[in-house]
């Protein structure tokens, strides 16, 4: 099977320095916010040049944490988008505040044209969501949060990395929230999350926050908020440096693949999703007229692909371009592990799914 995501191929390519360094964990009996969790927080403030960095359990929960933050609850609106897995809308209702959905654009990425138009006197976040790899409209939506004065949340789940018109994502928005999961461009092995912000009295809450409302160094200060758990721990940060440094290789060989795809697919006429200049080429979606039925016959032929997103995040009402990438949208592997040879394979799969099951 050619895979999306080439777990077993990554870890061992990092299996030597990971139980290393998972040795010195254990000699050091610090499981949690020990020297790793540290060092990869540093990493992240040098990266993005953010003020703060944090390590999370995941971006969910760095999304959780940040309406906690923010003091988001019953009465108050969040606008998220409509195209997204449910991680991007859950951590609204764990608050009790209310979802409002901002329709895609023919990109998959949230239309930012029609943000205005949902703004009401109770919203006070909006969540800008970069999909598939590309940068949110950066210039578009912090102009809206500055006239609105709301709350500018860059889901960078996805996007980080991107840039658009010189600017990079991680810099962007005045929360950051990034996953580091086994499947996302900086992946871990498992689960791992980031929340970066330059506004430091965020970043003291999300210092109790995130251990139950006890300040990260002090199990013998009282509590003074209640709070979640959404600590990492030291393994999640080893793996996350393993992925670190060897980030700019791996985005070099997906970029190689990704120029490879464009110019087979649009040689052969096969309609993959149009992405931007400064995307991080984290996933690359075909657009055949039925995906579901597309990735049966591709598993058939040997190919692993995802079906992002089986569903709409909304419940009701009209989302056109949400509801075509649900139908239509198949993410084929482009990862760094894939050889010439597999990679071809798939431009050859793909093309000959496509044509029996074209839009
Ligand atoms: C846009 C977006 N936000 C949030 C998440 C949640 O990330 P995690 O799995 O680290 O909680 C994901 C994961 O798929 C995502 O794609």
């Amino acid at each position: 099977m050619i895979r999306a995501h080439n777990l077993a191929r990554r870890y061992a390519e990092i299996k030597e320095e990971f139980l290393d360094m998972m040795q010195d964990v254990y000699e050091r009996e610090k499981v949690y916010h020990g020297h790793y969790t540290q060092v990869a927080e540093m990493e992240w403030q040098r990266l993005s040049g953010r003020k703060h960095a944090m390590l999370t359990g995941s971006c969910s929960m760095s999304l959780h944490m940040s309406m906690l933050a923010l003091g988001i609850g019953p009465g108050d609106e969040v606008i998220v988008t409509a195209y997204s897995c449910p991680a991007s809308e859950t951590f609204v209702h764990l608050v009790g505040a209310t979802a409002v959905f901002c329709e895609v654009d023919e990109t998959g990425n949230m239309d930012a044209s029609l943000l205005e138009n949902l703004i009401t006197e109770r919203t006070r976040v909006i969540v800008a969501t970069g999909m598939y790899g590309d940068m949110h409209d950066h210039k578009t939506i912090e102009a809206i949060c500055k006239k609105h004065k709301l709350v500018y949340m860059n889901d960078a789940a996805q996007s980080m990395f991107s840039t658009q018109d010189g600017v990079e994502s991680t810099t962007t928005g005045d929360i950051v929230c990034m996953s580091m999961a086994e499947n996302k461009p900086m992946p871990s092995l498992a689960s791992c999350g980031v929340v970066l912000t330059n506004n430091t009295e965020y970043y003291y809450k999300f210092l109790h926050l995130h251990n139950h409302g006890k300040p990260r160094y002090g199990r013998r200060l009282p509590y003074t908020h209640f709070g979640i758990r959404a600590m990492a721990d030291e393994e999640a940060a080893v793996q996350a440096l393993c992925s670190m440094k060897r980030f700019d290789t791996w985005q070099s060989r997906r970029h190689e693949i990704g120029k490879y795809y464009d110019s087979e697919f649009s040689r052969l006429g096969v309609p993959a999703r149009k992405h931007s200049a400064g995307w991080n080429t984290h996933k690359y979606p075909i657009l055949f007229r039925d995906k579901f039925e597309a990735q049966g016959s591709l598993e058939l032929m040997g190919i692993e692909t995802e079906a992002q997103y089986p569903d709409a995040l909304p419940k009701t009402g009209d989302f056109p371009n949400t509801d075509m990438y649900v139908k239509q949208a198949l993410s084929i592997p482009i990862n760094a592990h894939l050889t010439d040879a597999e990679v071809e394979q798939v431009v050859k799969a793909v093309d000959l799914v496509w044509k029996s099951n074209s839009i």
